[in-house]
């Protein structure tokens, strides 16, 4: 005899099945017979369906028994299952989640509080390289890794402005802003942008021509998944020299870090735009095992070590640059050196899907406008020692960044800006008081550096996912609650990003916890 649970589970599966069994029904109804859909069906009673749905899993918050599980995954593997999955799943009242690389740092993309499924992107992932028109056609399921790998396969001599962790998807990466080391030479990904493809409420698949200006701004920064499912983006493939130069060299409190962190906030959005120098602030045990702060100098230039060394000596004498930290190398190499592979790794670990490390993790950002005073650097590195699990990631801006207008692109962080910091817990074990502990070191840290950032709004980056920033209840995108993280996002961008949601998703099909919301209805 079956136990009474089993009976209820039961139960409680075949009700799901029945509600999504019309919608599989539409799905294969609008299925077109060269490209069936069954194949890229999958519902929680086939065997596979955990593991497709945790392919793409990239932060282990979200990897638990208690995390809500779609009903169904759409593993599309044609366009006309894009369309397919948007006509039904209005015509059923569905939330859609649209997943392409899954490295949401909240899980966005495959998690919701109301029932929902997946139209998952990994299947789309072409890639198509022009050496002569410099430019490239790249699916939204592509990774960047793969973006870089194939630019190689072309070209010593191109490469693209993109994040440094080559498993990233282009879905999310591109649609959200992207940036990466080449950021103060060339702007972000989306400063590269020049076509895209979309699939949009109606179903319809659009370029760059048929969307329009307005629909092919918004879907460069200020997230595709409140405007429609991209399925490739048309970019602009950028120059790099045949020998760039890296380097990594870490100076402790007692190796006068201060000092020098101090001195790398004045000059490190002014350098020579050919160099980017990351700052990571962390906690090391010391020589006397007691925990100390250390300052990591991460950073790409293109051009040989020779030149790197006399801009150094020009600009930033104080980290003591010498001759032998530096490794001249191509720049697919370099992508590999900032992603913590030696350098020598064969370059097709770019093709890998397979993160190096996953992490229960936390995330938040800042933006820093005015150098931190020497005063105030002591008092972070104190905090920082207290906590100890938290990291601290500046990324200078200035260069390119400078120039490019504001309203560009929805991305709005651009002059005046010195640095954009990153938050980062990273912990490897499950369970609630766990996760608290370490979310609660983001929040203090986050908390206390509020008198060295940006204020009204206090600014954040959209691909640095943080719900703490608010978020829309039930998806129902009410505009004030919208407007709360909208403002810190997107700042002056987000009235033009609620205008187009208005007129290409009126009905806010499109939406998620924290999507562009249209505006209000106006009163009769
Ligand atoms: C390890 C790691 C390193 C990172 N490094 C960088 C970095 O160097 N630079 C940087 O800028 N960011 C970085 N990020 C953040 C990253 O850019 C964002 O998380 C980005 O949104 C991820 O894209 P994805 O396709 O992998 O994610 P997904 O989780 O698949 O998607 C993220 C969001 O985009 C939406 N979306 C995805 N695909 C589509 C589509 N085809 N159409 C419409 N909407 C879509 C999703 O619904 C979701 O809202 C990093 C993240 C991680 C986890
Ligand atoms: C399938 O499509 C036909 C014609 O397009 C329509 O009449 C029928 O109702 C559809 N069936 C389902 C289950 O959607
Ligand atoms: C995700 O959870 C599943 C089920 O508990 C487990 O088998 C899998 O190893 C987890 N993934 C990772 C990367 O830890
Ligand atoms: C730190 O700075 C002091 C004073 O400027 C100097 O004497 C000392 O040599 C420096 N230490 C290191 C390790 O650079
Ligand atoms: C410092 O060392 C101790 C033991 O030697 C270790 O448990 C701890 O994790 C170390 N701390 C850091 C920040 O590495
Ligand atoms: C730095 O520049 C100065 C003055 O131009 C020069 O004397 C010195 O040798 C240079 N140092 C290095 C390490 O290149
Ligand atoms: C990097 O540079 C250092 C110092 O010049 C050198 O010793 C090392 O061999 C180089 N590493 C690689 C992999 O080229
Ligand atoms: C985290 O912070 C909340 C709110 O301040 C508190 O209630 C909770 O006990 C903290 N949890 C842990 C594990 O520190």
């Amino acid at each position: 005899m079956l136990p009474l649970l089993s009976i209820f589970l039961l139960l409680s599966l075949s009700r799901q099945v029945s509600a999504s069994e019309s919608f599989i029904h539409c799905l294969l109804n609008h299925s077109q017979p060269s490209h069936p859909i069954s194949a890229a069906i999958y519902t929680p009673n086939i065997g596979s369906f955990s593991s497709v749905l945790q392919a793409y899993i990239r932060n282990l918050r979200f990897n638990t028994t208690t995390t809500r599980k779609p009903f169904l995954i759409v593993t599309a593997l044609h366009e006309s299952h894009i369309q397919a999955a948007i006509v039904c799943a209005q015509t059923h009242n569905l939330q859609i989640k649209i997943r392409s690389g899954g490295h949401d740092y909240e899980g966005v993309s495959y998690v919701a509080e109301v029932p929902f499924f997946v139209l998952d992107m990994f299947n789309l992932r072409s890639i198509h390289i022009d050496v002569e028109s410099e430019t490239a056609w790249v699916q939204a399921g592509a990774t960047l890794g793969e973006v870089y790998y194939r630019i190689y396969e072309k070209s010593n001599t191109h490469g693209f402005p993109a994040g440094v962790c080559p498993t990233v998807g282009v879905g999310g990466h591109f649609s959200g802003g992207g940036y990466g080391n080449m950021m103060r030479k060339y702007g972000l990904s989306v400063d590269n942008i020049i076509d895209a493809q979309l699939v949009d409420v109606k179903g319809r698949l659009l370029n760059r021509k048929s969307m329009g200006e307005d629909l092919f701004w918004a879907i460069r920064g200020g997230g595709g998944a409140s405007f429609g499912v991209v399925v490739s983006y048309k970019i602009k493939l950028v120059r790099v020299p045949e020998i760039v130069t890296v380097f990594k060299v870490a100076k402790t409190l007692e190796q006068n870090a201060t000092d020098i962190v101090s001195k790398w906030q004045h000059v490190a959005d002014k350098l020579d735009e050919n160099l980017f120098i990351r700052l990571i602030l962390d906690v090391v045990n010391g020589t006397n095992k007691e925990n100390t702060g250390r300052a990591t100098f991460f950073a790409l230039f293109l051009g040989d070590s020779g030149q790197l060394l006399s801009v150094m000596n020009k600009s930033f004498p104080e980290l003591g640059l010498k001759k032998s930290d530096c490794n001249e190398t191509s720049w697919v190499q370099s992508v590999l050196f900032w992603t913590n592979f030696a350098l020598g790794t064969p370059n097709d670990v770019l093709l890998s899907r397979v993160p190096q490390t996953l992490t229960y993790l936390k995330r938040k950002s800042d933006y820093v406008k005015e150098p931190i005073s020497k005063a105030g650097l002591e008092l972070i590195w104190k905090k920082l020692i207290e906590l100890k699990y938290v990291a601290l990631t500046f990324n200078p801006y200035g260069g390119r960044m400078s120039e490019i207008p504001a309203e560009a692109v929805p991305f709005p962080h651009r002059a005046g800006n010195l640095a954009k910091i990153q938050y980062a817990a990273n912990w490897n074990e499950g369970g609630e008081e766990v996760t608290d502990y370490y979310i609660n070191l983001t929040r203090k840290l986050y908390s206390f550096m509020t008198p060295f950032v940006s204020k009204y709004p206090r600014e954040a980056f959209f691909n640095y996912k943080d719900l703490d920033l608010g978020i829309n209840h039930n998806g129902k995108a009410s505009y004030q609650e919208g407007r709360v993280y909208g403002i810190k996002y997107f700042k002056g961008n987000f009235n033009r990003l609620v205008e187009i949601k208005t007129k290409v998703d009126p009905g806010n099909f499109f939406r998620n916890e924290q999507s562009i919301p249209t505006l209000p209805n106006k009163r009769k």
